[in-house]
């Protein structure tokens, strides 16, 4: 194994986790199938530092585990069954029965459902912020506050929180804060160099890249928050599949060459459909008319491929003829791997600090590998079925 700490992102992705002198000279760590691990010595059955049973994992999860510190940074990562449970596992890693939580009101959908169903059941009270409040958070801490969560650009709505601003809040108060990070898939934005304390991971997404794992992941900044989420996944049982930890390892290899191709077509389609007349606004933080452009400028370094566009009011009649009729877009509820989505959101917003006053439709557009130009006669030839 080399030190990673000197290399680039891209050499990093290739050699990280990596230790051929362990597995026989093999490229990529084995697939144990095991759930049982036999302990020959006695002493070792209770209280050592040894490993007695394989839920927490062999070596290709420990690979995984490796190399997602070497995209993020972070004491160590946390593997979790799917992007959902490490949303899941960070929350509870943090909440307190009497306690509120603070979490942006563009949050994932499931992740709301979470806080308004399970954690509410429990005690633990939901309090939901503008995703513009900013350093204004100061004002809804309070004693029982124990954490809040922040998901950077917000899902669907992608507004781009103010996350420093924000962790100094929270900061004063000595509240942890939590970001779900997936929409940079750990690449263009560094949530511990802005003091978050957990960064969630839905490694389903970009890192596994081909839409057919699921995977999650929680890093934790320090010590001590990797004991105290370690200790929840252990009394949860979480499992990360080895099948899956391998797909998604594999997937890692080349998440930069991707990444790097569909945050340029979609740069490339975002600014194709702001000139479009059926297009009433396209909320792609990497273009200067979005809102929180200036804020996406000075925190990220990059953006990936997912991304919204409203249409026009007097176009909304024939949307499910445009959608339905594409040939390269598949309307699909995931995103971030190699082929390209789009999905109509309009109906999927919940919000309630914020509620949306705009009601024209909403779509979002996970951009994949094909070549950009295609997919633009894609979504040109859509628009000739919306005006139809
Ligand atoms: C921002 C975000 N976080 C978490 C998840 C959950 O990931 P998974 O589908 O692996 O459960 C998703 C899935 O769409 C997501 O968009």
């Amino acid at each position: 194994m080399t030190d990673q700490g000197r290399y680039r992102l891209e050499t990093k992705l290739v050699q990280a986790g990596r230790d051929a002198a362990r597995f026989e000279g093999a490229v990529n760590p084995p697939i144990h199938r095991a759930t049982t691990l036999i302990i020959p010595d006695a002493d070792d059955l209770y209280g050592t530092q040894k490993k007695t049973y394989a839920l927490e994992g062999m070596a290709v999860q420990e690979a995984l585990r490796r190399a997602l510190i070497a995209i993020e940074g972070g004491d160590d990562a946390i593997l979790a069954p799917s992007g959902l449970a490490a949303c899941t596992l960070a929350l509870l890693t943090v909440a307190k029965a009497g306690g509120e939580l603070l979490v942006s009101d563009s949050v994932y959908g499931p992740t709301r459902r979470f806080c308004d169903t399970t954690l509410k059941a429990f005690g633990v009270h939901t309090c939901y912020f503008s995703p513009d409040l900013g350093e204004g958070i100061a004002a809804l801490l309070h004693d029982k506050t124990c954490g809040v969560f922040l998901e950077s650009p917000g899902s669907l709505t992608f507004e781009i929180l103010d996350t420093p601003a924000i962790v100094a809040a929270a900061r004063t108060r000595g509240v942890p804060v939590i970001a779900d990070n997936t929409w940079s898939a750990g690449v263009y934005f560094k949530p511990f160099e802005h003091g978050v304390d957990l960064s969630v991971q839905a490694l389903t997404k970009y890192q596994a890249g081909h839409a057919d794992a699921f995977m999650g992941a929680v890093l934790a900044a320090a010590p001590e928050w990797t004991r105290r989420a370690r200790d929840m996944h252990k009394n949860l049982g979480l499992h990360a599949s080895p099948d899956d930890a391998y797909m998604t390892l594999r997937g890692l290899r080349s998440l930069m060459v991707r990444l790097d191709r569909q945050s340029a077509s979609a740069i490339t389609i975002a600014r194709w459909l702001e000139q479009r007349p059926e297009v009433a606004f396209v909320l792609h933080p990497g273009l200067p008319s979005h809102p929180d452009h200036t804020l996406w400028k000075r925190d990220f370094s990059g953006a990936s491929g997912v991304f919204a566009f409203a249409l026009q009011r007097e176009h909304g009649g024939n949307v499910h003829a445009m959608l339905e009729g594409f040939a390269l877009f598949s309307m699909g509820f995931s995103w971030g791997g190699f082929e390209s989505l789009i999905v109509p959101t309009s109906d999927n917003l919940r919000r309630t600090a914020a509620p949306r006053r705009d009601d024209r439709p909403l779509l979002r557009l996970s951009i994949g590998l094909e070549h950009p130009d295609d997919l633009i006669a894609d979504l040109d030839a859509g628009f000739a079925r919306l005006r139809a």
